[in-house]
C-alpha cells in the first residue's frame, strides 16, 4: 500500500507529494511543526500538541492554514489512510509560498499545510529501553555559526521584518556584547571617526560576504585605509559614515541607525566611492 500525505488541500501519493521550491520553510525554514504520537490508532496528547502549534503559529505571526476542527479531521484521515496503528503524525505550517524576500509577503500569502503519518515498530522502542542508551555531550552552539551561508534564516526573517515594521531598509544584529556582526542579509560597515573603512573581522560571528571581500579589494586599491574589527553600536552611531553590502545591495549607504542620523544625514563619500569602483574591481564572468 502506498503511503498518502495531505498537501495544501489534497491527499496525494506521498511519492508525488510536494510544495513549491519558492515555499518559505523551503528557503528560510520560516514555519512551525508538530510530531504526533500514534499508539493504537489513537493520537496521544493531541490537544497538547495542537495547543502548542498554535502558539508557535501566533509567536511568527503565521495564521492559521485551517481551523482546528478541520486540522484533527486532517490528521485522523492520515493516520486512518496509512494505516498506522503505532507510530507518528507529523504536521507541518510554513507562511506560504511567495517570492524570495526575507520579510513577511506583504500581499495576502496562503500558509502551507503538509500531514504525513507513519508507523514504527513499537518493538524497537522497546527493545532499546529494555538495554536502556548512552547519550554524548556536545555544546549548545543553536545556532552559533552564522558564518555557514545555511537555510536556517527565520531570525533574519524576523530582523528584516522588524526593520519593516520601524520604516527601515535593514536591521543589524547586535551581540551580547554591543558590538554589531552583520544585517539581516548584508555584511555591516562604518567610516569611523578618525576616517578608517571598518567592518567586523569574517569569523564565526558573520557571512564572509563576496561583496564585502570584493569591496575591501576596492578599498585597498583607492588607498582607503581599512580595519577588520568589531565595532560597537555606539560607535556605529557616532561614524563619519554607515553603510552594508551584499550582492543585491552593492554597497548601500545608511543615513540613520535606530532614528539617530550618521554623519550629515547624506550618502557618504567614501560609501559612494567604494558603490562606484565596485563594478571595475568585481570579477565578471
Ligand atoms: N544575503 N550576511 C548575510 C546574513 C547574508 O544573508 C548575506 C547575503 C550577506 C552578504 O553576502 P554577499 O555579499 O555574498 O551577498 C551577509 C543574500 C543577498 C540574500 O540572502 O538574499
Amino acid at each position: 500500500m502506498s503511503r498518502v500525505a495531505y498537501v495544501n488541500g489534497r491527499y496525494v501519493r506521498l511519492a508525488d507529494a510536494a510544495v513549491s521550491i519558492q515555499d518559505r520553510a523551503f528557503q528560510f525554514g520560516d514555519g512551525v511543526y508538530e510530531v504526533c504520537q500514534v499508539r493504537g490508532g489513537a493520537l496521544i496528547d493531541e490537544a497538547r500538541h495542537l495547543a502548542r502549534l498554535e502558539a508557535s503559529l501566533a509567536a511568527l505571526r503565521i495564521a492559521a492554514p485551517v481551523g482546528a476542527a478541520a486540522l484533527r479531521r486532517i490528521v485522523r484521515e492520515i493516520v486512518a489512510r496509512n494505516r498506522v496503528g503505532d507510530g507518528l503524525a507529523y504536521i507541518q505550517v510554513s507562511r506560504g509560498a511567495a517570492k524570495r524576500d526575507h520579510g513577511f509577503p506583504s500581499g495576502a500569502v496562503a500558509p502551507s499545510l503538509v500531514v504525513s503519518a507513519k508507523s514504527i515498530d513499537p518493538g524497537v522502542g522497546e527493545a532499546n529501553a529494555s538495554r536502556g542508551v548512552s547519550v554524548v555531550s556536545v555544546s549548545d552552539q543553536r545556532w552559533a555559526h552564522p558564518h555557514i551561508k545555511t537555510l536556517q534564516l527565520l531570525p533574519n526573517v524576523l530582523a528584516k521584518q522588524a526593520a519593516r515594521e520601524a520604516g527601515a531598509f535593514e536591521a543589524w544584529f547586535v551581540d551580547c556584547s554591543g558590538f554589531v556582526t552583520e544585517g539581516a542579509s548584508t555584511n555591516a560597515w562604518i567610516v569611523a571617526q578618525n576616517g578608517a573603512l571598518v567592518t567586523r573581522q569574517a569569523d564565526q560571528a558573520i557571512l564572509r560576504g563576496v561583496t564585502r571581500s570584493t569591496l575591501l579589494d576596492v578599498a585597498a586599491r583607492e588607498g582607503f585605509s581599512f580595519q577588520e574589527r568589531a565595532f560597537s553600536l555606539d560607535e556605529a552611531y557616532r561614524a563619519r559614515e554607515a553603510f552594508f553590502s551584499s550582492a543585491t545591495t552593492i554597497a548601500m549607504p545608511v543615513v540613520a541607525i535606530d532614528g539617530r542620523t550618521i554623519g550629515d544625514g547624506r550618502p557618504g563619500p567614501v560609501t559612494l566611492a567604494l558603490r562606484r569602483r565596485f563594478h571595475d574591481v568585481a570579477a565578471r564572468s
